[in-house]
């Protein structure tokens, strides 16, 4: 059986866990909104329309900050069609979805909605095709308090209080050939400088997200990252990064090594933006806002000819349905954002509902959680306090996508009198067994010892089996002498908390 030990010090700490790293995204795409959180007649509909057996996942799942309104969409988006009496709000094509949008949810009933789930609004903009004055005119919108045009007529629409925004999206991936509206990074850079300035001339204390790369992958990587900071650096606070991840060709040892790739990229762009912050003899730092990351088979979508046929409104699009082998994935990716507290301080997990999501829902019928809800559940409710930098010494294998990783990978939080310690055991075969030397922490007890496992590895959760697969009490753990000793099955995921 593989042996590995982890190191945790109390006094290396990376940086305090980030609220804002468990953050999700709610996008005008397939049924995310309406079906997914809107759905006027279901039985567990609000005043509002919305499901609120939805709004008790989205609690449970421990969503931070939702990024609204996409994603692609947003591109092609016009926000006043969105507000004012719903009967009078335009039907539209949304051309990044081939789909018909109805426009009757929009930001003073999403707004309301995160008030029901404790959420916190990350809204983008749509430079992309509207320019700095669209963006600036949904700021008044949503911001100012009141006395002037825009701010009284959100107060006539209902919502009298600002929804005082702080995270804005300057776009969405405006690299990418799909993009209405793409532009060169030269392009991009200056409009995305002159929109951040005029944000901040309305609101200094904006935090503004420029567009990175859509993918590492993109040719023009790096350099686009670097072209656009070059313009924009002292006006804005994130760069993004959005990376998707598959199982190709059933390579599933690579595919477990997916955060490996996760933690290069974040190390590119930091490396770039700390590079042009040295020429700029800048003080500030520019972090990462990794606003999209999850698992995604997108060469199966791409393949199905989804989304090409007649127009409709809210099409089934993108509905993945998670394995086992996900969950631990989207697990791991998860730890690598925590271990990267220091750069990476907000994440949404791309999507929440239904549409690459960890909930999913039946119209008129249920909701259920996806195999991916598990591990982010459990780590939003656990990592609390810093986030410690585990020492890791557990064989390594070689991967063909992404070189060598880690059989064992790790990470901790330490907080008043508890810590919580997230494994993976990335071995498709064989039981790992675990020792953490945990005595800097001064803590005794296992209190709870959960493993996302099964034998079968693509098991998954559906609507007629609902509950097939669930986190397990792992009765192996056990602490003795500051030392946690735990045996990890294959391809699992696991989250140990000590009192
Ligand atoms: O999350 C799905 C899509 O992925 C988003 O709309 C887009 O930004 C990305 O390409």
């Amino acid at each position: 059986m593989p042996r590995a030990h982890v190191t945790l010090d109390r006094q290396s700490v990376v940086a305090p866990v980030r609220r804002r790293t468990f953050g999700s995204f709610v996008e005008h795409l397939g049924r995310c909104v309406y079906s997914g959180i809107h759905e006027p007649g279901h039985p567990t509909a609000n005043e509002d329309g919305f499901r609120m057996d939805v709004v008790d996942l989205v609690r449970e799942l421990g969503s931070t900050t939702v990024r609204y309104p996409g994603g692609n969409f947003v591109s092609g988006f016009r926000w006043e069609d969105s507000v004012g009496p719903r009967e009078q709000r335009p039907v539209r094509r949304d051309l990044a979805w081939h789909s018909l949008e109805s426009n009757q949810v929009g930001l003073d009933e999403f707004a309301r909605w995160l008030r029901l789930t404790d959420s916190e609004l990350m809204l983008a903009v749509n430079i992309a095709t509207r320019g700095i004055l669209s963006a600036l005119d949904l700021l008044e919108y949503a911001n100012h308090p009141s006395g002037t045009a825009l701010s009284d007529q959100r107060v006539a629409n209902g919502s009298p209080e600002p929804h005082n925004v702080r995270m804005w999206c300057l776009g969405n991936e405006m690299d990418g050939p799909w993009q209405t509206g793409f532009m060169t990074a030269d392009d991009y850079g200056k409009l995305a400088a002159r929109t951040a300035a005029a944000m901040k001339a309305a609101d200094k204390d904006l935090e503004l997200v420029v567009c990175g790369s859509s993918g590492s992958g993109m040719p023009t990587f790096g350099d686009w990252e670097r072209t656009v900071l070059e313009h924009s650096y002292e006006h804005v606070d994130y760069i993004s990064c959005h990376a998707y991840y598959q199982e190709h060709d059933g390579d599933l040892r690579s595919f477990l090594a997916s955060a490996v790739d996760m933690d290069y990229f974040i190390d590119t762009v930091v490396a770039t933006a700390d590079h042009v912050g040295y020429k700029k003899r800048s003080e500030k730092k520019i972090n990462i806002s990794f606003d999209e990351w999850n698992v995604w088979y997108l060469t199966r979508h791409q393949e199905s000819g989804e989304g090409r046929g007649e127009w409709t409104h809210a099409p089934r699009l993108l509905e993945d349905t998670y394995t086992v082998a996900d969950a631990v994935v989207v697990g791991n990716l998860l730890m690598t954002l925590l271990k990267r507290s220091d750069r990476v301080t907000s994440a949404s997990l791309a999507q929440l509902v239904n549409v690459i999501a960890p909930i999913m829902t039946e119209p008129g019928g249920p909701a259920w959680r996806q195999t991916t809800f598990h591990p982010f559940a459990i780590t939003s409710r656990l990592a609390t306090g810093e986030v410690l930098r585990p020492v890791i010494d557990a064989p390594v294998h070689r991967t063909a996508r992404h070189g060598e990783a880690s059989l064992v990978d790790a990470v901790a939080t330490a907080d008043e009198g508890r810590a919580a310690v997230f494994l993976v055991n990335r071995d498709l075969a064989e039981p790992a067994q675990v020792t953490v030397d945990v005595r800097s922490l001064g803590l005794s007890r296992v209190v709870e010892a959960l493993t996302l496992a099964d034998p079968d590895v693509y098991a998954k959760n559906t609507l007629a089996e609902p509950n097939r697969v669930a986190p397990a009490t792992n009765p192996t753990a056990t602490l003795a002498d500051g030392v946690l000793t735990v045996e990890l099955p294959p391809v699992s995921w696991s989250a140990i908390a000590l009192h």
